[in-house]
């Protein structure tokens, strides 16, 4: 059983809409040890509608974290939580640049989502600018927003902006929907992903599921690109660098600002 680390998931119990109570938390880790997650970074909702009323600061997912932790000593159940968050976009991410919430891996990565339905054309601006702080954006599960079901070079512009991809695992296995599935076995087909996460919400539908979706990779597109998912995940918890090489289309004249100034200035 390989060693995998989780970092998109909603397992901190009743802080969002993910895990209802700690007997839920304490099932869905179980089901994580068992496929051999040894690592998952809880990645709270913040700043989404969904939490608009609800306590969202470092220092309560903190004190959540340390009491899921506890719990799960206790119970000899052998996962290190990480505190972390799935940003919902607003213009104000670079407001949240020195937020300990709101990054992953000492400060080098954010998870971003959008609205199924709706994804602003000022996301361009705000993503550049992020990366320009240093900060490499990493778009939560674009299969399941409609501008990409309906073209999928959204994700090759992400990726020339400078941005990594992540895929639910559930998305894959085909759990969130027919047109999730088919966008997701696409992008993984370009090789336009780096990361898979399990964005867990409970222990039924929701679960972790992250082994069954890297098997997937191994077995329809190869095992070196499934290797390169579960150490990419190693490398967000750590800060480290990840150089995305993907299958990218000709020069078309609408090369990116980013690919343009990233290639002068020899930037990863
Ligand atoms: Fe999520």
């Amino acid at each position: 059983m390989t060693d995998l680390i989780d970092f998109h998931n909603h397992v901190l119990p009743a802080v969002d809409d993910g895990s209802k109570s700690l007997e839920m938390s304490l099932s869905m880790l179980r089901h994580a040890a068992d496929q051999g997650i040894t690592d998952v970074v809880n990645t709270v909702h913040y700043q989404h509608p969904k939490v608009e009323t609800d306590d969202i600061s470092y220092d309560r997912i903190f004190d959540e974290t340390k009491k899921l932790q506890l719990s799960l000593d206790n119970a000899s159940i052998p996962i290190t939580i990480h505190v972390g968050a799935e940003v919902f976009f607003l213009p104000n991410l670079m407001d949240l640049v020195d937020c300990k919430l709101a990054t992953i891996g000492n400060g080098k990565y954010m998870l971003i989502e959008f609205l199924p339905h709706y994804i602003p054309e000022s996301q361009k601006k705000v993503l550049f600018n992020l990366k320009m702080a240093g900060i490499t954006p990493i778009i939560a599960h674009p299969e399941r927003y409609r501008d990409v079901q309906q073209n999928i070079d959204m994700v090759r512009d992400w990726l020339r902006a400078g941005c990594l991809i992540q895929i639910d695992a559930g998305s894959i296995l085909g759990q969130l929907g027919s047109k999730a599935e088919a966008t997701s076995h696409e992008i993984l087909k370009l090789q336009l992903c780096q990361l898979i996460g399990s964005d867990a919400h409970d222990n039924h539908r929701r679960n972790f599921c992250l082994a069954d979706a890297i098997e997937y990779c191994k077995s329809t597109i190869d095992e070196k690109f499934a290797n390169e998912i579960i150490t990419n995940a190693k490398k967000v918890i750590s800060g480290i660098d990840i150089s995305p090489e993907f299958g990218d289309e000709p020069y078309d004249g609408n090369t990116s600002l980013w690919s343009k100034l990233s290639s002068r200035l020899n930037l990863g």
